[in-house]
């Protein structure tokens, strides 16, 4: 099958020095990649600036803010099986990025930001869609009330709820702990674990839901042939 992992943090710009961004390091989207590529799968991975090495068998797409990621998305997801989108997209970018540096003032400056595009909420309601929507809900209170919240409107298959709150696992952290909410209302737990084997179990549970919703064996036994 064809994955389409989004990973990392997107920069939305200020002025040409400053952004707005997050601490997502892409550990968990980078390990989803090459879990599925390990499992004989292509993966196109889209991904915000990180410090980290790509695997070398995905199709990689840089990019830099939430509309390029946007872009990049929508310029695939239609040819892929799976798509995961693990990226800490920014919800917010500034109204309006300045084409000189700010200088510094000694007063109080504000900084108007508006929401970016849901690339998420966009595949989720993709008209006639033949490909998985998995998302991922990165929360700090009421993790699995808000996660469900953001399937149901998000129109997701999956959704990959994780507490951000300890600094122990989640972001920018080696190991995570996640329940797996699916669309039929079943849930599953993982826990605590390196992202590397949280990722392995992630890619055989994609694999099968897309197998079950979108009758996706033909496409296995069409690639093998
Ligand atoms: O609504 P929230 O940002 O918490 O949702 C997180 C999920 O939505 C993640 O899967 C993230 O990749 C995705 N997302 C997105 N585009 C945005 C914001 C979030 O795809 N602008």
């Amino acid at each position: 099958m064809k994955f389409l992992v989004t990973a990392g943090p997107t920069r939305e710009p200020i002025d040409p020095v400053r952004y707005v961004s997050n601490r997502s390091s892409g550990k968990m989207g980078y390990a989803i990649a090459e879990a599925a590529l390990d499992a004989g799968h292509d993966v196109i991975l889209i991904s915000g600036q990180v410090s980290l090495q790509p695997p070398r068998a995905a199709k990689l797409v840089s990019v830099s803010t939430s509309d390029e990621m946007f872009d990049a998305v929508h310029r695939d997801a239609s040819k892929c099986d799976i798509c995961v989108m693990c990226a800490a997209v920014a919800d917010y970018k500034p109204a309006s990025v300045s084409p000189t540096k700010i200088k510094k003032r000694s007063e109080n400056v504000s900084l108007e930001l508006i929401p970016t595009r849901d690339i998420l909420d966009s595949l989720g309601h993709w008209h006639d869609r033949r490909f998985l929507v998995v998302g991922f809900a990165a929360e700090t209170n009421d993790v699995e009330k808000n996660a469900a919240r953001k399937l149901r409107e998000k129109n997701c298959d999956i959704i990959i709820a994780n507490d951000v709150s300890s600094a122990k696992s989640g972001m920018d952290s080696d190991v995570n702990e996640v329940t797996i909410l699916f669309k039929n209302g079943e849930r599953q737990k993982i826990s605590r674990a390196q992202k590397k084997i949280i990722a392995r179990e992630l890619v055989k549970i994609f694999l099968n839901s897309a197998t079950i919703m979108f009758d996706k064996k033909d496409v296995m036994i069409s690639e093998r042939s």
